[in-house]
């Protein structure tokens, strides 16, 4: 008690009551202080980013540059008005096709399929919508959260590609459920040789576990196919420090690298994005890590696409 107690002593920098401010307006600052410091915390919460990328892709035809993927991701059931901020950004984006990365419900609560399905259906009504599993979908009830999403019109990928045309020019867009449910697998959803070269791929998948070091299981060959993988789960570190980032992953890996919690990096031959989610998840706090809406512009390139 004695340490902890020069601890603080030590450390925390004790306000002095300066002599020629009054009791008065001293606590009227101290209580703008703390107002301040609870909106901007408020804030961290309910602020939406809409993060506009370009990636690169070599043999991408040209009938497909400037094709354009809005993802969103992590709902965790929460309630998102059908013409509210999110999907208003996605419909004036002009997106060809939208990608949801999972976890649409949380926490075992199937109530969450019926906040979330007018959301959805607002989605259809703007451009295809195309999604894979997360892991909260898997604890509570996939396959009646699957029914849900087919019933609004949204595409699942469940081990599975589909083949968008344009003209005589197409990608492939393929699915995977989590990776931390027993039923991910990419061999199914992408099998070698099933897939011309020439032809670039989309991966849908929930968590970017494969990519991590530290992971135990390693991306699968067929990966080697996939010119860019969109990804989620990582809700961006949820809470973060200045300067120090990230403090954990969702799997408890303390102070990970930027590009395992968000945004664009090169892994292997491809790229890999990773989204911050929309909705907040068991901790129920963000902190520097704001809620997030992806629109990805693909880019034609014949050079090789070099590193970040
Ligand atoms: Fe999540």
């Amino acid at each position: 008690m004695r340490l902890a107690y020069s601890t603080v002593f030590v450390f925390v920098p004790i306000p002095m009551f300066p002599s020629h401010v009054s009791p008065h307006v001293f606590f009227f600052m101290v209580v703008l202080l703390v107002s301040a410091l609870i909106a901007w915390l408020v804030w961290e919460n309910v602020a939406l980013t809409v993060e506009r990328i370009e990636v690169p892709v070599e043999a991408l035809s040209p009938e497909f540059d400037g094709f354009r993927i809005a993802q969103v991701s992590d709902l965790h059931g929460q309630r998102f008005d059908p013409a509210g901020r999110e999907a208003q950004v996605i419909m004036n984006a002009g997106v060809d096709l939208i990608a949801v990365t999972g976890d649409f419900v949380h926490g075992n609560h199937i109530v969450g399929l019926r906040r979330i399905l007018p959301f959805m259906r607002k989605l259809v009504s703007i451009a295809p919508v195309y999604a894979v599993s997360g892991n909260h979908d898997h604890w509570t009830n996939w396959p009646y959260i699957a029914a849900g999403l087919k019933g609004v019109g949204v595409t699942v990928l469940e081990n599975s590609h589909v083949r968008i045309k344009r003209g005589t020019q197409e990608i492939v867009l393929a699915g995977v459920s989590c990776p931390h449910s027993r039923h991910g697998s990419l061999a199914q959803a992408l099998p070698l040789q099933t897939v011309v070269p020439v032809v670039p791929v989309v991966l849908l998948v929930h968590a970017a576990t494969w990519f991590e070091p530290w992971h135990r299981v390693k991306a699968p060959a067929e990966i080697k196919q996939v010119a860019l993988t969109l990804a989620g789960h990582t809700h961006g570190g949820q809470v973060k420090l200045p300067f120090l980032g990230a403090v954990t992953t969702a799997s408890g890996h303390l102070f990970p690298p930027k590009k395992y919690v968000e945004g664009l990096s090169r892994q292997g031959n491809g790229w890999l994005y990773i989204n911050r989610g929309l909705g907040q998840g068991g901790r129920a706090f963000r902190f520097l890590s704001r809620r997030e809406i992806t629109i990805i512009t693909l880019r034609r390139t014949s050079a090789p696409v070099g590193s970040t």
